[in-house]
């Protein structure tokens, strides 16, 4: 059997030597194809004993691919032999195109505009409004006066006396019903900025305001909204639980925890072990604020909300620090 490979090999190449151009497939065909001789060589190594099979099996392996090397080599001299064909290198029109890498919105960008999505679809309008605001409409108006100790946990940055970024998204609400009359179904989603920077903080990060002002809403309506909202967000079953809190412009106020979504409620390093996540920020508007733009407390009543999109996505995701979302590396962006 060994010599018959042996025998195989310089019939091969010596027929290899003088190979036309013409000659080229032909000779493929019958020593290299699926059905040439090589193939059915192989074949028959079944017959050879179970001691000397895995050597010539080697051998007769090793004896193709040199063959199969040899081959192409002279297929590059014959095509390059030739006249006007020549110069062009051969093309693989099979392979397939290399694409042009695509971009797409950041991961902030879109948890921002599915959340917008859930509300617009509850009839909320969205509106949006300056990152440089007055004082007045971040705080004086939002029952917040000077040297009410809520300024304290807002970490502000001044531009002058008067002028600062806004903290939050809440002086939205302010903006827009000194503009229009209720009823009122609004949104807010934008840029609001703490000097606080950590894991879960950066300087600037994005809110969604939500805010609805019209004859008889009660914090019933509220729980609705938000319940609706979260089933969307997260899982249909996602279990959810209002904590009373304190904000100074809305009461009751409350503070609105999700099951936690790693470890389902068992208790986490995520959730600290409470098997609760705090999502956002709620409650009915407060008549003070009511009063302070014009409107009537006893005729109208309203809900607010503010949550954290970078917070949210990070839920989403299981994102561990938030500062990934500012460092434009394409490897954690082009996951989204
Ligand atoms: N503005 C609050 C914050 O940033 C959130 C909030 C909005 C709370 C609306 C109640 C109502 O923490």
């Amino acid at each position: 059997m060994e010599d018959e490979i042996l025998r195989l090999k310089s019939e091969a190449h010596v027929a290899l030597a003088d190979l036309g151009k013409d000659d080229l497939e032909p000779f493929r065909v019958k020593y290299l194809g699926r059905k040439g001789l090589f193939t059915s060589m192989m074949r028959q190594l079944g017959q050879a004993s179970a001691e000397d099979r895995p050597r010539l099996g080697k051998l007769a392996n090793d004896i193709k691919q040199e063959l199969a090397q040899a081959f192409a080599a002279k297929q590059d001299a014959l095509g390059g032999g030739q006249q006007g064909v020549s110069a062009v290198p051969s093309l693989d029109l099979t392979l397939t195109g290399r694409s042009e890498p695509c971009g797409r919105p950041h991961p902030v960008t879109q948890v921002m505009e599915e959340v917008c999505g859930i509300f617009e679809g509850l009839g909320f309008t969205v509106a949006e409004g300056p990152d440089v605001e007055t004082d007045f409409y971040n705080f004086e108006a939002l029952n917040i006066p000077p040297h009410h100790p809520a300024r304290d946990m807002h970490d502000t940055f001044y531009v002058s006396d008067s002028l600062l970024l806004r903290t939050h998204t809440s002086p939205m609400q302010i903006r827009t019903m000194t503009e229009q009359e209720p009823p009122l179904r609004m949104i807010a989603p934008g840029k609001v900025y703490r000097c606080d920077s950590d894991i879960t903080h950066t300087p600037m990060f994005h809110q969604v305001e939500g805010f609805l002002v019209d004859r008889k809403v009660s914090f019933a309506d509220l729980k609705g909204v938000l319940s609706v909202f979260i089933a969307k967000m997260f899982d249909a079953d996602t279990a959810i639980r209002f904590r009373p809190s304190f904000f100074p412009f809305t009461e009751p106020s409350a503070e609105v925890d999700i099951g936690c979504v790693i470890c389902a409620g068992k208790g986490c390093r995520v959730c600290k072990q409470t098997g609760w996540l705090e999502i956002l920020g709620a409650g009915m508007i407060d008549p003070a604020v009511f009063a302070k733009i014009g409107y009537d407390p006893d005729q109208y009543s309203g809900f607010a909300f503010g949550l954290g999109i970078e917070r949210i996505a990070m839920l989403k995701y299981g994102i561990t620090d938030i500062r990934l979302y500012y460092e434009n590396d394409l490897r954690f962006l082009s996951q989204f």
